[in-house]
């Protein structure tokens, strides 16, 4: 078996051009999806996702800021700043990027956004709304991995998805869309005992290590939807997943890979968002 790729370059120029659409029709309301991102310190793979973000946002016609403020700022100072964004109506969406320097406590900070502007899908009520199947927004990395499996109409029913990672970002949420959808879902981590028994009876595997090429074909049964969630810079300065991707493809129906794979749909995701909430969708 040679697996077909899934291309999350594709698939997010796709849903842009009709996004742009959508914000062109919106544009003659009167209403321009606002996003503001928030970013703290100067971490450099911060500051390139933050810089992505904006950059799609502009290409589709969004209107967008970064916030920047000093890695010493307060827990306090950074309160303002969100409480400011939450009271202005022209903002739509707010997103202070992670990781926050040791001096703030990330759930404070996630739980003074506006749940209604939280195009993260990070505040407790949207994750208790997601775990209930209530409309509302999704977190960005899991919702993008969702809407490729539907992109190929890959089933999900009855299918056994084993996720390996459990972060609140990816892992934890990933599996409870699987779930939504009727798959069954086995979650692996750090401390699981025997990997390979796991992921061998996975249908749909998705896989948040961290670590470069750690899944290759000898963990996958025959057929697997493997979903490549990693981003790993080598020393050499390349890309590359947390799946073996040449070896995984011959064994893999569909493969994502790495880059152009789950990516570019994490930031897709998060304009569809933002004008969801532009849109006043999420109550
Ligand atoms: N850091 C890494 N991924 C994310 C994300 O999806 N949202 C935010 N806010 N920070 C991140």
């Amino acid at each position: 078996m040679v697996a077909e790729v899934i291309s999350g370059r594709d698939l997010s120029m796709k849903l842009k051009a009709e996004m742009k659409q959508e914000i062109d029709t919106l544009k003659e309301r009167g209403i321009i999806p606002h996003l503001t991102v928030v970013l703290v310190g100067d971490d450099p793979a911060s500051r390139s996702y933050v810089s992505g973000k904006k950059k799609a946002s502009n290409e589709i016609g969004m209107s967008s800021e970064i916030i920047e403020l000093p890695e010493s700022v307060s827990e306090v100072e950074l309160l303002k700043v969100i409480n400011r964004l939450n009271q202005d109506s022209t903002v739509h969406g707010i997103l202070v990027q992670l990781p926050l320097p040791v001096q703030i406590n990330v759930q404070h900070i996630i739980e003074s956004i506006d749940p209604k502007k939280d195009v993260d899908g990070f505040h407790p009520i949207n994750i208790g709304k997601m775990m209930t199947g209530e409309d509302t927004f999704l977190p960005c990395t899991p919702y993008g991995i969702m809407t490729m499996l539907h992109s190929k109409n890959i089933s999900i029913e009855g299918k056994h998805a084993v996720v390996i990672g459990r972060s609140n970002i990816v892992g934890k949420p990933v599996g409870q869309l699987l779930l939504n959808e009727n798959a069954t879902v086995t979650y692996c981590h750090s401390k699981t005992k025997d990997l390979k028994a796991f992921t061998k009876l996975a249908d749909i595997l998705v896989v948040a290590i961290g670590k470069p090429n750690v899944i290759t074909k000898d963990y996958l049964k025959e057929g697997a939807v493997v979903i490549d969630v990693g981003i790993n810079r080598l020393s050499d300065g390349t890309l590359t997943g947390d799946v073996d991707f040449k070896s995984a493809s011959e064994v893999a129906s569909y493969i994502t890979p790495v880059p152009r794979g789950v990516g570019p749909m994490t930031i897709t995701m998060l304009l569809h968002n933002t004008i969801k909430a532009a849109k006043g969708l999420v109550k």
